[in-house]
């Protein structure tokens, strides 16, 4: 076998290239911004096709006072993390809760959202789960990585039927395919104001934690993260924030437009 040198070069300026990429993070005025968009009114696709909702809005303000363009990239739930360690996506905006598992593998910008899980029912079942504790052991829906999947599991050890998204959890409640969907309960209201898709399901009145939504970048990427939490201050400060949280929350789904 012949040593080819230009080969041996090419190999070394490769092993270079990505060296220093995966340290300095390249400067692109485009941040891709990975989210799971089943997850209305967080990020959800509209009826033309484009996607939107609160954190959709958030992070195109963000963009806008650190100086980036911001394109959304809608991926599965799981792979949001994995994406950002291999430096496929710049951040992430996903209704994402800060953990301290998920703060060994990205960094965190400052709390955005605080949250809380809820649990969903058939309206037919109430009077035989008057609380959360009474679901233990039953069958749980979840959508896959969440919060809510780790909650579940600790109600119902083996119990939990993951989906990809969570109107594939509320409906498999609704097919009595499980006895209750664990899941941010912002979502859960606003699955619940959709009186149609909604009919026979109800709400636990517990909340069962307190959780906070962060914005994720690679754990490395300091300046990227200070860049996020920078924009987020100035758009608290200006008011653009309130506005944008009026929006989605203050009004009924169907007033929104
Ligand atoms: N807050 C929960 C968590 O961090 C659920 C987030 C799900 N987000 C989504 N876009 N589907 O695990």
């Amino acid at each position: 076998m012949s040593f080819s040198l230009s080969g041996a070069l090419k190999s070394l300026t490769c092993a270079a290239a990505l060296s220093c990429c995966a340290i300095s993070f390249a400067q692109a005025d485009t941040l891709r911004v990975g989210t799971e968009a089943t997850f209305a009114p967080f990020e959800f696709a509209a009826e033309d096709g484009s996607l939107t909702g609160f954190d959709v809005e958030i992070m195109q303000a963000i963009g806008k006072e650190i100086g980036y363009d911001v394109e959304i990239v809608n991926m599965p739930f799981d792979g949001l993390i994995p994406a950002i360690m291999t430096a496929q996506l710049d951040a992430i905006i996903a209704a994402m809760s800060i953990t301290p598992e998920r703060a060994k593998r990205v960094a965190f910008s400052d709390p955005y959202y605080t949250s809380g899980l809820s649990v969903l029912i058939r309206e037919e079942t109430a009077a035989k789960y008057p609380k959360v504790d009474s679901l233990k052991g039953q069958p749980l829906c979840v959508q896959i990585g969440t919060t809510g999947a780790m909650t579940a599991e600790k109600l119902s050890p083996g119990k939990v039927k993951a989906f990809n998204t969570e109107p594939e959890a509320f409906m498999e409640l609704k097919a009595r395919g499980c006895e209750g969907v664990v899941n941010d309960r912002p979502i859960n209201l606003y699955f619940l104001a959709q009186s149609n898709a909604s009919e026979g399901i109800t709400e636990l009145p517990e909340i069962l934690t307190a959780e906070q939504y962060g914005i994720a970048t690679h754990l490395h990427n300091k300046e990227l993260q200070a860049k996020i939490n920078e924009g987020l201050a100035k758009i608290r400060a200006n008011g653009t924030y309130d506005k944008i949280y009026q929006k989605w929350f203050k009004l009924a789904p169907t007033d929104k437009e």
